[in-house]
């Protein structure tokens, strides 16, 4: 029998399009759906869904037990901007929800975990341009602090009890099935948001922002990739690329789908955050280790966006 797979987190932006993609190769009743609200509407209908609260143990283990599933994706996390104003329940929410999943992996009861990372783990000392996958990591954001604790404490449970856990640290995710929450680099989907109602935004950022940043589908993949890739010795949260554009670059990309788009600029503190942050990746380990490769660019991004989202907005 295939291994079931549990998706925490499965209404967010990430988990909705994971389950979705994961029900199309593992069929529909070996994916369940969790979260503690409920999802978009495909994610609902088409196949289990279980309304859980990851920081309760018991809990989790019970889903696990009733359905029997081996692998567990947790894309449960309080991002950038939220953690900022809530540092203590972004802290307690990020580990908690971790640590109760590398237990159970510990455990035996769950056999492969996926735990996502992010461009946040970087900080205002690391390399801006092509940052490495091994660099000074010295994050000066609450969210990031929690990836980087959370990378190192994956690390250790692979290395002391043999868990498989594996990462990606994801940059700035563009998709328009859900709508990103509490994030800085949200900008690049409210913006097509804006575009398609009314034919102009006024950016958080300043226009000269660069930021790395990844159309959903190719997050996805690598994803799954990564999961069904050969299992390495060790430990290691892949940088992943696929474009940077600032929030100008973005506009003039939109501008190219619609003409009348005029774009404003009124920074606020998510600046200071994307400051911080890489403006590009430099990915060579991941393509080297399981064959990584972004599939869409810029421009098609943004064809892709204005088409998806003017059929639901
Ligand atoms: N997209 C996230 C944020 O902006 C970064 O991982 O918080």
């Amino acid at each position: 029998m295939a291994s079931k797979i549990l998706i925490i987190g499965s209404s967010g932006q990430i988990g909705t399009e994971l389950v979705l993609k994961l029900r199309q190769i593992y069929g529909n009743d070996n994916v369940i759906a969790s979260d503690i609200r409920k999802g978009n509407y495909e994610v609902m209908e088409s196949g289990p869904f279980e309304f859980l609260d990851v920081t309760n143990r018991s809990d989790i283990k019970e889903v696990l037990d009733k359905h029997k599933i081996t692998e567990v994706y947790l894309m449960v996390a309080i991002l950038s901007v939220i953690a900022e104003q809530n540092p203590q329940k972004a802290w307690e929410l990020n580990m908690a929800s971790l640590f109760n999943i590398l237990e159970l992996a510990k455990d035996g009861i769950i056999k492969k975990v996926f735990w996502p990372s992010s461009i946040a783990v970087f900080g205002p000392d690391t390399p801006k341009t092509n940052t490495p996958q091994d660099t000074i990591i010295k994050p000066s954001t609450v969210y990031g602090i929690s990836k980087l604790a959370g990378e190192n404490w994956c690390a250790y449970y692979k290395s002391k009890y043999g868990v498989d856990v594996r990462s990606l640290r994801y940059p700035g995710l563009i998709s328009y099935k859900t709508t990103p929450g509490g994030g800085t680099t949200d900008y690049a989907v409210e913006i097509f948001y804006e575009a398609i109602k009314r034919k102009s935004y006024t950016c958080f950022l300043e226009e000269g922002t660069v930021l790395p940043m990844m159309y959903m589908d190719d997050a996805i993949n690598a994803t799954i990739s990564l999961m069904e890739a050969a299992l390495r010795d060790d430990y290691i949260s892949y940088n992943i690329g696929a474009f940077s554009f600032s929030p100008k670059e973005l506009g003039a990309a939109i501008k190219k789908q619609i003409p009348e788009f005029t774009m404003g600029y009124k920074p606020d503190s998510r600046q200071q955050i994307a400051e911080t942050w890489p403006e590009s990746i430099d990915d060579t380990q991941a393509k080297k280790d399981w064959g990584w490769e972004a599939k869409t660019d810029l421009d098609q991004m943004v064809i892709t966006m204005l088409q998806g989202l003017h059929y639901t907005i």
